[in-house]
């Protein structure tokens, strides 16, 4: 049982900046969220092939990824959160579902012990402004993309860590990835990037 400053402090930390509170998941899989975004929309974002290697960042308990394992059923879906709370909720919802073709890495806060060049897409949904260390992961994203590798972020209305679209495009073009697309408008939206091969 938590204590009641215990669940203070849960409550302090889910309504402020940091790292989202694994013990408030369960508010993530509210399906009122597709109002703002839904896994089909944002399925549709990320241009995926059946045979995609997809990495999710920060994934929390899933709410989109289960849609993204089922179109690639060829492919792979690594689901990677700083939290390994986050990551065992995902893997139960995503076991339930039946869904084989899932991975789960635990993130450091720093380096991604993958080699370059592994996926075809890597995005994320409310969690750029959580990350600490935003230019490391960003050439992190770099490094591990493919050559024309898509980059997708997604920021929604509610989050306190939200960014900016142009707080966005510039820390992903400082890391050399070039602007392809956006979608939706300042207070909910998807922007793409692509990792186009430097000579
Ligand atoms: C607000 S939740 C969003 C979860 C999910 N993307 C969604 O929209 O339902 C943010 C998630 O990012 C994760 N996170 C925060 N910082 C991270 C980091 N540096 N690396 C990986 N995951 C991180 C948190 O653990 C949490 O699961």
């Amino acid at each position: 049982m938590l204590r009641k400053t215990d669940k203070q402090n849960i409550l302090n930390r889910f309504a402020s900046k940091g790292i989202f509170p694994f013990q408030m998941a369960f508010t993530l899989l509210i399906p009122l969220r597709n109002i703002f975004l839904s896994p089909a929309q944002l399925a549709g974002r990320l241009e995926l092939n059946t045979d995609s290697v997809v990495m999710e960042v920060g994934p929390g308990p899933g709410y989109f990824s289960p849609r993204i394992a089922g179109i690639i059923s060829k492919g792979r879906l690594i689901l990677a959160d700083i939290q390994p709370e986050m990551l065992e909720y995902a893997r139960k919802r995503m076991e339930r579902k039946g869904l084989g073709n899932v991975g789960y890495y635990r993130c450091s806060g720093e380096r991604f012990e993958f080699p370059e060049s592994t996926f075809d897409r890597i995005f994320m949904v409310t969690v750029i402004g959580e990350v600490e260390n935003k230019d490391i992961y960003m050439s992190e994203f770099y490094r591990i993309l493919k050559p024309g590798g898509i980059l997708s972020v997604t920021e929604l209305a509610g989050d306190p860590d939200k960014l900016t679209i142009s707080e966005v495009r510039k820390l992903a073009e400082s890391h050399a990835f070039s602007f392809y697309r956006q979608y939706g408008n300042e207070k909910n939206y998807t922007v793409n990037f692509k990792k186009i091969q430097r000579i």
